[in-house]
């Protein structure tokens, strides 16, 4: 890729695409991306905005499900001023993969067609990763969730749920964090860890059932970044401590509630009134969405902690905090310049 002329202090490492959260450090998350999306929240709707990226266009190619990533991308392009030139929303089933063609051949031909950039998620473990398939594309490319090999990532999650924090807690610094749920299958607790291990945060409570625990490689990277962590079982015991619960579900895409040692789905930590009751009055509960039975939505929803959906003190939502990334996102990689200009 060409990157001469682009100007040095918005870029990252492995620009311009975004694969893995171990991309991107701590210096440009506070003085890049976190101030631009300042910005970008202040500009929507606005004018400015919608002239960014005006002429350039954009493919989403998804072989799997999604809502959120897919429409926050396609809805943030065109924010930009940009055009969704191609959307699938299950290559699997509707495109060329259903003649059996392969993934990274699918993201081969979007690549040949001179698209400003590629938005991908595959959550088919006989595919190639998206990780591996960009070494060999010419277009920007976002991975959008890729669920296939070691190391699964979703690495916009990650970059949202890290501004949704710091938005609602204004620091990150000496953080108490419970992640909760599926916790081998889910992505985006992975690709979270990675980011928050650059932080100096205090601890990470690890709460899930034996047979979803949290990946040994992820135990051994925190420890070699020296960030504390436990494993739990019940969050109750731990809730008065927890400055961010961070619930997921339990991933029937990705495998686990197939899962036989999963018999009960009493074994899943809910969040309900008497974690609220437990919990500081200063804590926040976030989820990646879809949330299906671990939160008690009728008795969470309405609580102020509650930021999943509903924004929250004049602070934009989780949801609206992904919006608002991806378009930063977006924005420093199509145009890295207008990003700098943005900044002032
Ligand atoms: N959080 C998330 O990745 O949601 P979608 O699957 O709807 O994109």
């Amino acid at each position: 890729l060409k990157s001469k002329g682009i100007n040095e202090k918005v870029k990252w490492d492995g620009y311009p695409h975004v694969l893995k959260s171990q991309q991107f450090d701590k210096k440009w998350v506070e003085d890049v991306l976190f101030p631009l999306a300042n910005k970008i929240e202040k500009l929507f709707g606005r004018k400015k905005l919608r002239k960014l990226l005006k002429g350039k266009t954009m493919a989403s190619v998804f072989a799997s499900e999604s809502t959120r990533t897919r429409a926050s991308h396609e809805i943030g392009f065109t924010h930009l001023g940009g055009k969704v030139a191609f959307s699938s929303q299950n290559a699997n089933l509707s495109g060329a993969m259903g003649k059996g063609e392969s993934f990274k051949d699918t993201l081969k031909v979007f690549d040949s067609y001179n698209l400003d950039l590629i938005v991908a998620r595959n959550d088919s473990l006989k595919e190639t990763p998206i990780i591996d398939i960009a070494k060999g594309l010419n277009t920007p490319i976002i991975n959008a969730g890729d669920g296939a090999g070691k190391d699964k990532q979703h690495p916009t999650q990650a970059l949202l749920d890290l501004y949704t924090i710091y938005k609602h807690l204004g620091k990150i610094k000496g953080l108490n964090i419970a992640m909760i749920g599926d916790l081998k299958n889910g992505r985006t607790v992975r690709s979270l860890c990675y980011l928050l291990a650059k932080w100096n945060i205090n601890h990470i409570y690890f709460v899930a059932p034996k047979a979803l625990k949290i990946g040994k490689d992820i135990l051994a990277y925190l420890k070699s970044k020296d960030i504390k962590f436990s494993e739990h079982r019940n969050l109750k015991t731990i809730a008065s401590k927890i400055d961010v619960f961070y619930q997921t579900r339990t991933q029937t895409n990705l495998g686990s509630r197939k899962d036989t040692r999963l018999n009960n789905l009493e074994d899943i930590t809910i969040i309900d009134k008497e974690i609220l009751k437990l919990g500081k009055k200063t804590s926040i509960i976030m989820h990646p969405l879809p949330c299906l039975d671990e939160i008690v939505r009728s008795e969470v929803d309405n609580d102020p902690r509650a930021i999943y959906i509903n924004n929250s003190n004049n602070l934009p939502s989780q949801l609206k905090c992904g919006l608002i990334i991806r378009i930063a996102l977006m924005l420093l990689i199509i145009a890295p310049h207008k990003s700098v200009k943005l900044l002032g």
